[in-house]
């Protein structure tokens, strides 16, 4: 019997630490031998010139979330994880959305549903809290946390989802008591709700007020606020989607005094701007997303967030609706006014290739950095155990990239359920060719290999932070 499952043979391996030529073998699922010259496999894949990097794992992930009356996300759990596998990703991390009134128990087993046996890639959800009542903080999320939902995220905007800052210190207090995450979108809703009111008054509802609504200092007092209630119970967060200086800066700050606050961006904030919103017409609003995409200025204090280490992770934010379509970008009550635009871009399949391209191929990020950013902290901070990083008793998640293949983004390209990119026509070098999850060749050279659908649900450790 031969010792390997599968040898990738000759690539430059790459993790957060260090990159090197090496082969991996893979028996059962797992990276069971990294050397050189190895031998006795099944299979070989032959990755001179490319790079070996651990699959990515996408922390920030919407998928089949209900999103308003007659609004219908894109992406499904098949297409969003096809799409996630084209785009080098392993793992995704969906929110599990708890509805009011709705115990989080009941929504989980809804996503579960529509998730099982759908999944190309592995998958593990975090549960957004929006009802915080006394059963949910006594009893269901400290009974969740034992089961390996280890991670909640809390909303500080958003019609039926913000938390007032009682209900944001309460679902903090039982997050440190069981050692969990809690993720913070951190938009003051109040402010934006005052803002989108004076807005309508004078008339002023396309698309690109939406940014006018939610400026940089609806953020960056919701994400000292934020900071300041984590502080007071002394437990971690992850402010997600940061999208410029001063927000970027109040995580810093709150770093160098000690405190555990992380911070995530995504590719809307390092190449967009508030001028995509402005296209004629509707087409603004396939720019509509929260926070809005700022200024140049803003993406480059994103790329110091990155370059700096104050962003622990880059995910997408994938957040699917479609363009022509009455339950998506141009839902009826959406043409009336930018308030009823649903919120979110897509981006599961070009998260990679945009960091890569941009960051990596343009010198502004090392690729250890990037295996950081978009693997391995994901892994830690989460906790997933062997996974985010090419090791020797690690799942064999893996991504083979052709470092030197220049393509644009093109919608005609990509597998999400979505019918148009944000991304159109941006140019890219850099690209996965191919994917394993647990050992399994999920794309091979472009084409999807295996149709099984074997992503599994994970039950998560307590978070490493
Ligand atoms: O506009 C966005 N980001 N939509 C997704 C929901 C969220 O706030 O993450
Ligand atoms: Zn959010
Ligand atoms: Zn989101």
């Amino acid at each position: 019997m031969p010792a390997f499952d599968l040898i990738i043979r000759n690539g430059r391996l790459a993790t957060a630490s260090d990159s090197y030529v090496a082969d991996i073998g893979i028996r059962d699922g797992r990276i069971v031998a990294i050397g050189e010259a190895l031998a006795g496999a099944e299979e070989v894949i032959d990755a001179t010139g490319k790079l070996v990097l651990p699959g990515g794992i996408d922390s920030h992930v919407h998928i089949s979330q209900p999103s308003g009356p007659g609004i219908v996300m894109a992406d499904d759990f098949e297409s969003a994880t096809r799409a996630a596998a084209f785009g080098g990703n392993s793992t995704v991390m969906p929110y599990c959305l708890q509805q009011k009134g709705q115990s989080l128990r009941a929504a989980l087993s809804d996503y579960h549903a529509l998730a099982l046996g759908n999944c190309h890639v592995d998958h593990s959800f975090h549960l957004i809290v929006s009802d915080p009542t006394e059963s949910v903080l006594g009893q269901e999320l400290p009974a969740l946390f034992a089961d390996g939902y280890t991670s909640f995220k809390v909303f500080m905007t958003y019609e039926g989802m913000a938390l007032d800052d009682y209900e944001m210190l309460s679902v903090l207090e039982v997050a440190r008591e069981a050692g969990a995450l809690v993720q913070i979108h951190a938009e003051n809703y109040d402010a934006i709700r005052f803002l989108t009111d004076r807005l309508e008054r004078a008339g002023k509802t396309a698309p690109h007020f939406h940014g006018r609504s939610r400026p940089i200092p609806v953020e960056r007092e919701a994400t000292h606020r934020a900071i300041s209630l984590a502080e007071l119970i002394d437990v971690p967060i992850m402010i997600v989607h940061v999208s410029n200086r001063e927000a970027m800066e109040e995580i810093r700050r709150a770093q160098a005094r000690g405190l555990k606050v992380m911070g995530e961006t995504c590719p809307q904030y390092l190449v967009l701007t508030e001028a995509d919103m402005e296209r004629t017409g509707m087409e603004g609003a396939k720019y509509v997303c929260s926070p809005p995409p700022r200024d140049l200025a803003s993406q480059q204090a994103c790329w110091e967030g990155l370059q700096q280490g104050v962003f622990s992770v880059f995910s997408s934010d994938h957040c699917p609706f479609r363009y022509e379509d009455e339950a998506g970008k141009l839902a009826p009550k959406g043409r009336s006014s930018f308030r009823w635009v649903p919120n979110g871009i897509p981006g599961i399949e070009t998260r990679l290739p945009i960091l890569f391209s941009e960051g990596v191929v343009k010198g502004r990020i090392s690729l250890e950095r990037f295996v950081a950013l978009t693997a391995t902290n994901h892994a830690r901070i989460y906790g997933l155990p062997n996974k985010g990083s090419i090791a020797v008793g690690y799942d064999a998640d893996i991504a083979i990239w052709d470092p030197e293949l220049k393509r644009p983004i093109r919608q005609a390209d990509l597998h999400h359920g979505v019918d148009y990119t944000p991304y159109e026509d941006l140019e890219i070098t850099g690209w996965p060719v191919s994917l394993l999850v647990r050992g399994r060749l999920v794309v091979r050279d472009g084409m999807l290999s295996d149709t099984t659908k074997l992503g599994r649900h994970l039950q998560r450790t307590r978070p490493l932070v």
